[in-house]
């Protein structure tokens, strides 16, 4: 089969396509024909040597989710059959023709959507569920702000958040960006470049802040975040794009009872990524059927322009999803 390689830690120029052995599958996995592969912020950093893949996944080839035909199944597989359309969320080895992946962690590929639309939903949607609503725990009526809302993730925490019935708040880094995301459902999207995004929320909100704040961005913004929170608010790290280093007033978390946590999704076992499948398959995927939320697709590119789709992602152009497609 035909993958893309990292042939070593660098620039998106050492993403190359190789020949490589189709993967072996276990009893509970199946074999993927991979149609597209989508592209996330991690793969760029495991590109750079700077986020090695758990054991057991190869370490030379990126890629956290997939869509595509089940082309040969496990012993013990008992739902899914050959022929059938999915999508899944992998632990690496997602750019490549073939991909092994344990059944519990494949979703049916919704009937509206073609595979590249499928292709952008695992890893977002997968880590929002997981952080926003298991960890964060936001329900009834409670306010979400996310940082990044152009990234992959934004689009996904926008539209799920704001279907399931929460004011959802945003940052982003242009007029534009801020105009996507509120055009995507957010209820205020704040530049963060000409805008103190702590003091924008505290007037959103009528000085009351908000319940849940999903941040990829760490670093000097924990400070503004901690402000931002309301009482028993709860502060969820997926990353620390802007450093993991910070200084602050602590005393703020016994004052309004917050709570800071954060996970990665990665290194977790199969059955924690298939109960994440579960509910997903259960709250989200109906209103995706329904076209209540879309996939947000930027650009796609054939999986031999890997390295120019990395480009983009790291220029940080892009507002939604970049797809590789291997037809
Ligand atoms: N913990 C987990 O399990 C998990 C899983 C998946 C993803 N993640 C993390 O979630 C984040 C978003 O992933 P994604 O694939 O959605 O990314 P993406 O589409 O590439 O978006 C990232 C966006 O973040 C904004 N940004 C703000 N400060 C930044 C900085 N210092 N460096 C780079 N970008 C910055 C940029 O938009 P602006 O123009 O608005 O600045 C950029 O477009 C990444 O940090 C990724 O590592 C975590």
């Amino acid at each position: 089969m035909k993958a893309v390689v990292i042939t070593h830690p660098g620039g998106p120029e050492v993403l190359h396509i190789e020949e490589r052995p189709i993967p072996a599958y276990g009893p509970d996995e199946v074999l993927i024909k991979v149609h597209a592969s989508g592209i996330n912020r991690p793969d760029v950093f495991q590109r750079k040597g700077n986020y090695p893949p758990p054991a057991g996944v190869p370490a030379d080839i990126p890629g956290l989710e997939v869509a595509g035909i089940v082309a040969e199944i496990g012993a013990a597989v008992t739902r899914l059959k050959v022929g059938d359309k999915i999508c899944a969320l992998v632990s690496g080895g997602g750019y490549a023709e073939y991909c092994n992946v344990p059944e519990g962690q494949c979703l049916p590929v919704p009937g509206n959507l073609n595979f590249t639309e499928a292709a952008s939903l695992p890893e977002t949607f997968f880590t929002v569920w997981s952080n926003v609503f298991d960890r964060g725990q936001l329900k009834g009526d409670e306010t979400l702000l996310v940082h990044g809302g152009s990234s992959g993730i934004g689009v996904a925490a926008i539209q799920m958040g704001n279907t399931l019935g929460h004011k959802v708040f945003v940052t982003a880094g242009s007029d534009d960006k801020c105009r996507f995301c509120e055009d995507l459902g957010a209820a205020k999207a704040i530049n963060y470049k000409t805008e103190n995004f702590a003091d924008a929320i505290k007037e959103l909100t009528g000085g009351r802040g908000v319940d849940v704040i999903l941040d990829m961005i760490g670093g000097d913004y924990t400070p503004g975040n901690l402000q931002s929170l309301a009482e028993d608010g709860r502060l969820v790290l997926i990353n620390t794009m802007s450093g993991k280093d910070v200084q602050v007033d602590l005393s703020i978390v016994m004052r309004r009872r917050l709570t800071i946590t954060g996970s990665t999704l990665r290194a977790r076992d199969t059955s924690f990524k298939s109960a994440i499948a579960q509910n997903l398959e259960k709250n989200i995927w109906p209103l995706v059927e329904s076209g209540k939320i879309k996939p947000v697709i930027y650009e796609i590119f054939p999986a031999e322009k890997a390295a120019k789709a990395h480009k983009l992602m790291e220029s940080s152009e892009h507002t939604g999803k970049i797809i590789l497609s291997w037809k």
